[in-house]
């Protein structure tokens, strides 16, 4: 590790770790078993989300639900500003809440970050602009992508019940789908990124999940 890294892994005694995947995958689910696994064997752990329970990730989910949009009902806001509000919304939950809990060296199991940026966001802007407005952004030590096929999170969505939010069309989740390979592709060559099966039963989603957490955890830095 270059003597850079280890200065900023100093300051960050603590393992940033990010679920990410199509809505319906599963992060949810498996942030709380993974949460409830890893405090098990005495871990101190926090797990949150994005968009955060911030100001702008609140405005952010009142977007997505429809509920906030351009001014005179004129349709939801442009891609551009949504973006631009994840981004600030990031930058907001790292300094609340992911900075300072890595900082007491707690374990961060965070539900979407960056990936799904590049993703969700990357599906109708270039990438790179999207990456360009995430440079604040620190990378995390592990995300672990659930993967499921886009019929299957769109069984599950249906199962789980609720009103579908923006990006929630199956159209929308087949073209997500093909960002996420991309932006996985794009990001893999900086962090470790490990793709779970995600069609397998929770159970065994936990199991492949926490192998890789362990490994993470195991390492010295
Ligand atoms: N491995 C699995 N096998 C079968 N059902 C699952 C599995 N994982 C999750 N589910 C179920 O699928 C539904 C969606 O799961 P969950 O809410 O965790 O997905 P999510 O990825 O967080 O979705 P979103 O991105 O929309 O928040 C839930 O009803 C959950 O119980
Ligand atoms: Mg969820």
């Amino acid at each position: 590790m270059s003597a850079a890294r280890k200065k900023a892994a100093a300051r960050r005694p603590g393992r940033f770790i990010v679920l990410e995947g199509l809505d319906g995958a599963g992060t949810t689910t498996q942030v709380e078993r993974l949460a409830a696994a890893l405090r098990a064997e005495g871990h101190s752990v926090l797990t949150t989300r994005e968009p955060s329970d911030g100001p702008v990730g609140t405005m952010i989910r009142q977007a997505l639900t429809g509920r906030l949009g351009l001014p005179g009902g004129a349709g939801p806001l442009a891609p551009e500003t949504l973006a631009l509000l994840f981004a600030a919304d990031r930058t907001d939950h790292l300094t609340a809440r992911v900075l300072p809990a890595l900082a007491a060296g707690q374990i961060v199991l965070c539900d979407r970050y960056v990936l799904s940026s590049l993703a969700y966001q990357g599906a109708s802007l270039p990438m790179e602009w999207v990456e360009a407005v995430n440079a604040c952004a620190v990378s995390p030590d592990l995300t672990l992508f659930v993967g499921v096929a886009p019929e299957v999170a769109a069984r599950r969505r249906k199962a789980r019940g609720g009103a579908a939010e923006l990006f929630e069309a199956d159209e929308a989740q087949r073209r997500i789908a093909k960002q996420y390979v991309a932006a996985i592709r794009r990001r893999e060559k900086h962090e470790r990124i490990v793709h779970i099966d995600g069609e397998q039963g929770i159970e065994a989603v936990t199991a492949a999940s926490l192998v890789e957490i362990r490994k993470l955890l195991a390492r010295k830095r």
